[in-house]
C-alpha cells in the first residue's frame, strides 16, 4: 500500500465553533489485502486476483498483494500461546506470518487465493488460515466484520473444496462474504490460461464489483 505522511486539515463548526482536526491519509481510504497462495507467483491465482484487484482499484479502494506461494510458514502448532498473551500474535518468528497478520487486522477486506492441490489448499494458505485464524480468533474476533473474498485457481476438479474452506474460515471469523455471479474459481492449468475462461474473468470482476459495494455500504461512503 502506498503510504503517505501529510495529514489532511479538516473543517467543520459545532453550533457555531469552528473545529479543525486532521487524520492520517491511510484513514481515509478503505484497504484490502489480497494474499497468493499459490508458488507460481504469475500463474493463475496470482491473475485471478489481479483481475479483482483491479476492479477494487476502480472504485479508489486501496490494495496490496502479498505474496505467501513458495514463502517458508509453518504451520499452527496448537500451543494457545496466541490465547494467553493476547497480544494479536504468533508466538512462531522465524517467518512472516506475525506481519501478515497485522495487514489483516489492519485492512478493511481481506481476499485469500489459492490453487486446487489435490482437491485442497495450498500448504502456504492453509497454513495463514491456520496461524492468522487461531490467533485472531483467540484474540476478541480480530477479524470481526472485515469483509472476505476467496478466489481459486483449478485445472479441472476441487476447486469448490478450497472455495469453501477459505469461507469457512472468513465465516467463523464474523467476517461478511460478498457473493459474485458464479463461484469464484477459475479454470486452467498452465500460468495464463485462467485468462481463456471468460466466465471465471467475469465472475472475479463481478465479485470486485461486489466487494466494493458492500465495502462502501459497510463504512458509509
Ligand atoms: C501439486 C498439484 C496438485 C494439483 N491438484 C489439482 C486437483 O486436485 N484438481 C485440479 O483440477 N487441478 C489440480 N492441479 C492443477 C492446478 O490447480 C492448476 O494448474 C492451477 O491453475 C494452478 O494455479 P497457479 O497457476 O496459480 O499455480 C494441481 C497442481 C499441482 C501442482
Amino acid at each position: 500500500m502506498q503510504q503517505e505522511h501529510y495529514r489532511p486539515v479538516f473543517f467543520c463548526l459545532r453550533g457555531k465553533i469552528p473545529f479543525f482536526y486532521t487524520m492520517p491519509v491511510e484513514d481515509l481510504y478503505m484497504k484490502v489485502v489480497a494474499f497468493n497462495g499459490s508458488p507460481r507467483k504469475e500463474g493463475n491465482t496470482g491473475l485471478l486476483i489481479a483481475e479483482v484487484l483491479s476492479v477494487l482499484q476502480d472504485h479508489g479502494i486501496r490494495t496490496e498483494l502479498i505474496q505467501i506461494g513458495g514463502e517458508r510458514i509453518r504451520g499452527c502448532t496448537a500451543c494457545g500461546k496466541c490465547r494467553d498473551r493476547q497480544d494479536r500474535r504468533c508466538i512462531i518468528t522465524d517467518d512472516s506470518m506475525n506481519e501478515y497478520i497485522a495487514k489483516m487486522i489492519d485492512a478493511d477486506g481481506i481476499i485469500i487465493g489459492s490453487p486446487t492441490y489435490f482437491s485442497d489448499l495450498s500448504p502456504e494458505t492453509k497454513a495463514l488460515i491456520d496461524r492468522a485464524g487461531y490467533v485472531c480468533r483467540g484474540n476478541n474476533q480480530a477479524l470481526k466484520r472485515k469483509v472476505g473474498a476467496a478466489v481459486v485457481a483449478v485445472r479441472r476438479a476441487g476447486g469448490i473444496h478450497v472455495f469453501d474452506s477459505i469461507n469457512h474460515f472468513f465465516l467463523i471469523s464474523d467476517m461478511i462474504v460478498p457473493g459474485s455471479s458464479y463461484w469464484n474459481i477459475g479454470i486452467g492449468l498452465e500460468p495464463g490460461d485462467v485468462l481463456q475462461d471468460k466466465e471465471g474473468v467475469a465472475t472475479m470482476r463481478q465479485l470486485g464489483e461486489n466487494m466494493a459495494w458492500l465495502l462502501k455500504t459497510i463504512h458509509g461512503r
